[in-house]
């Protein structure tokens, strides 16, 4: 009955159901289904006056679930098995501890569930083409092999794992899962006999040999009628379970309970509602930190200028415009043990007009009187009551890096600068790698010029040694 119902439904609706039901891990039947069983109960529950409890009536809701998975990142190679439409589940299950997750689908995966249900449950559209023109610029597959924690496949099928421990990329999968330097864990699924044949055997020896982990398969009725055996897909909930225990600290996390406040990126001053004034920043470095402090356990803040580098997983992300919107909302993100400001904040702006300025035909000119910025590291770096214990400031220096950065730590009063050398590598704004120096009341670090994420590691070993010592 149900798909009778939907067929007729108008294609706007049927879009949104389509969605709902890919939330629930649901087929569009069964949801429409739901909905209809729902609606009817409500309906008899109003007219008989009973009141069901949360727990009798559905899902129970008040559960919190520990984000055990915070800031770490899962990259979920869905492949094509009936078992599929378990991992919509994962994702959800996965996602609610906290973990970014981005999900790679192969073609035969998408014979089973479709993109548009993984990528409503992930958040993001799902990777599935190798030769994407788009993909390839976006992210790339070499992107997506290191750009994560940990990579998961479930449903690993007999052909996927022959594949992988032969080392054939003829696909996105393969080329990903050949490219990583992170852990792979399979969650095996596939007929009894399959999972019992010698040539699966010998490949999960040779994966086993090459350090891939593996949860599962369970034993138990299979989808094809009276097939019974070892291969079933675990759960998802014992996938998770296999993940937490992959991902799990080894010991409390460096900044585990602190609170890191990070500005990062440029600042847009207003000129009227077209137009403004920028600087090149690009974030990448801010962005980096505020990364690397939430992987090392920290509950971190991130104001953010307008940048186009991705939100980092586990963050706390604050989007302003103007130099005087980041200081309101640094402000407002206030107090923490730890603030590190690492945006190019403009350092004048003008009074911005309504309407957009027109240019008048023979007219002059239109003349700006700039005005000073706050100036946001000073601001906070000197606050009597509620500074944070640690105040790192950012210096881009072209000339006496160390001596004008050294000058500047006094003028601020904060507790550290980063020195960027900006005359290296044609320019830091908007690159890759950074060449800074650490300039503390102790001394002088030069570090050699690494990644920002390298920077970005370094930094927060620092910080957390710092406030290790201070306690
Ligand atoms: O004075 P200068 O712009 O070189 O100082 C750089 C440092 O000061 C960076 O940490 C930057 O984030 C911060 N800053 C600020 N507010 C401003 C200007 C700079 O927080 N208006």
């Amino acid at each position: 009955m149900a798909s009778l119902i939907t067929r007729k439904l108008d294609e706007a609706v049927k879009a949104r159901l389509r969605v709902r039901a890919a939330q629930r891990g649901h087929s569009l039947e069964e949801e429409a289904r739901r909905i209809l069983t729902e609606a009817v109960a409500d309906e008899a529950d109003t007219a008989s006056g009973v009141t069901l409890p949360e727990d009798v009536a559905g899902e129970s809701t008040g559960t919190s679930i520990a984000p055990t998975l915070k800031a770490r990142r899962v990259l979920l190679v869905i492949g094509g098995g009936i078992a599929a439409y378990k991992s919509l589940d994962l994702i959800r299950r996965l996602k609610e501890r906290g973990a970014a997750v981005r999900v790679v689908m192969t073609e035969a995966a998408q014979q089973f569930v479709t993109p548009l249900a993984a990528g409503a449950l992930a958040g993001q559209r799902p990777f599935t083409d190798l030769f994407s023109h788009a993909d390839e610029f976006d992210i790339g597959h070499i992107r997506l092999a290191r750009e994560t924690d940990l990579i998961v496949i479930a449903p690993a099928t007999a052909d996927l794992m022959a594949k992988v421990a032969h080392g054939l990329a003829p696909d996105l999968a393969g080329a990903v899962l050949l490219a990583t330097d992170k852990p792979v864990l399979m969650a095996p699924a596939m007929n009894p006999h399959m999972w019992a044949h010698a040539a699966t055997r010998r490949n999960i020896e040779t994966l086993r040999g090459d350090g891939v982990a593996f949860v599962g398969p369970n034993s138990g009725e299979m989808a094809e009628r009276g097939e019974t055996g070892r291969g079933r897909m675990a759960e998802p909930l014992e996938i998770v379970a296999a993940v937490e225990a992959l991902l799990a600290p080894l010991r409390p996390l460096p900044l585990q309970g602190r609170r890191v406040l990070i500005t990062s990126g440029p600042t847009h001053e207003p000129i009227d509602p077209v137009r403004y004034i920028a600087n090149r920043s690009s974030g990448k470095q801010g962005h980096a930190i505020a990364a690397a402090a939430a992987a090392a356990g920290a509950e971190v803040t991130l104001v953010s200028g307008p940048v186009t580098v991705a939100d980092p997983p586990g963050v706390n992300v604050v989007k302003v415009e103007s130099a005087r919107e980041m200081l309101a909302a640094v402000q407002s993100a206030l107090p923490a043990d730890v603030a590190v400001f690492a945006a190019a904040v403009a350092d004048w702006g003008v009074e911005p007009q309504q309407q957009k300025i027109k240019k008048e035909k023979g007219g002059a000119p239109p003349q700006f009187a700039l005005r000073e910025n706050p100036d946001i590291l000073s601001t906070i770096a000197h606050m009597t009551r509620g500074r944070p214990r640690l105040v790192v400031g950012f210096a881009a220096e072209t000339n006496d890096v160390i001596a004008n950065a050294k000058a500047k730590l006094a003028r601020k009063g904060c507790d550290w600068i980063v020195a960027n050398d900006v005359s290296h590598e044609g320019g830091v704004m908007g690159g890759d790698r950074n060449t800074v120096h650490l300039i503390t009341a102790a001394g002088v670090d030069s570090w050699p010029t690494q990644s920002k994420q390298g920077v970005a590691a370094h930094l927060v070993a620092r910080i957390a040694s710092a406030l290790e010592a201070k306690r």
